[in-house]
């Protein structure tokens, strides 16, 4: 099984968008993504395994942080590392575009989350409180220091 990390790309976007509606509660909408691939300053790279996008994440610049938007993999995928990969290759996009720290939120009750961000040594080091919607939930902040 050979998963390629690769740039996502627009005609990526409608299996991104089906990424998207299994993954979260309220998923990004396609025209979202145009204008985040039209950004100099977004990072967006997907899993692809057989030619079918399985997963993918997104980054955003701001001046020397990293500012992770997404990560998702399809529910069938998940447990094989797909997620592992993707945060890699963020890692070394940081240090390519010297990114010193990237910084999170995710919900409060996603333990499956907050334990790959921990094995990538992300530290939770806050709450912002009722931060998502449907349902209402505390956000965890994270950061990590780009070694
Ligand atoms: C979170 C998510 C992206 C993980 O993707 P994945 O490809 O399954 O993750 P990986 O297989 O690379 O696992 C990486 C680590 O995550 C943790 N993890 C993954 N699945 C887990 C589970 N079911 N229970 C506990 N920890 C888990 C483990 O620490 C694992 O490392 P290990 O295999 O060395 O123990 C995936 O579950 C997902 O898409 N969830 C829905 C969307 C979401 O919640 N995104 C995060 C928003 S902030």
């Amino acid at each position: 099984m050979e998963i390629i990390i690769r740039s996502v790309k627009h005609n990526d976007l409608d299996e991104i968008i089906n990424i998207e509606k299994k993954c979260f509660s309220l998923p990004w909408l396609k025209n979202s993504f145009e204008k985040e691939l039209l950004n100099q300053l977004a990072y967006y790279e997907c899993a692809e395994l057989n030619g079918k996008v399985i997963g993918y994440m997104g980054m955003w610049k701001v001046i020397d942080e990293g500012h992770i938007t997404n990560v998702a993999v399809l529910p069938e995928y998940r447990n094989m590392g797909v997620a592992s990969l993707l945060i890699e290759k963020m890692i070394q996009v940081c240090i390519c575009s010297e990114i010193n720290t990237m910084t999170l939120e995710v919900r409060e009750s996603n333990k499956t989350a907050i334990k790959l961000y921990e094995k990538y040594g992300f530290e939770a080091v806050g709450i912002r409180p009722k931060y998502y919607q449907k349902p209402l939930e505390n956000a965890v902040i994270m950061w990590k220091k780009i070694e």
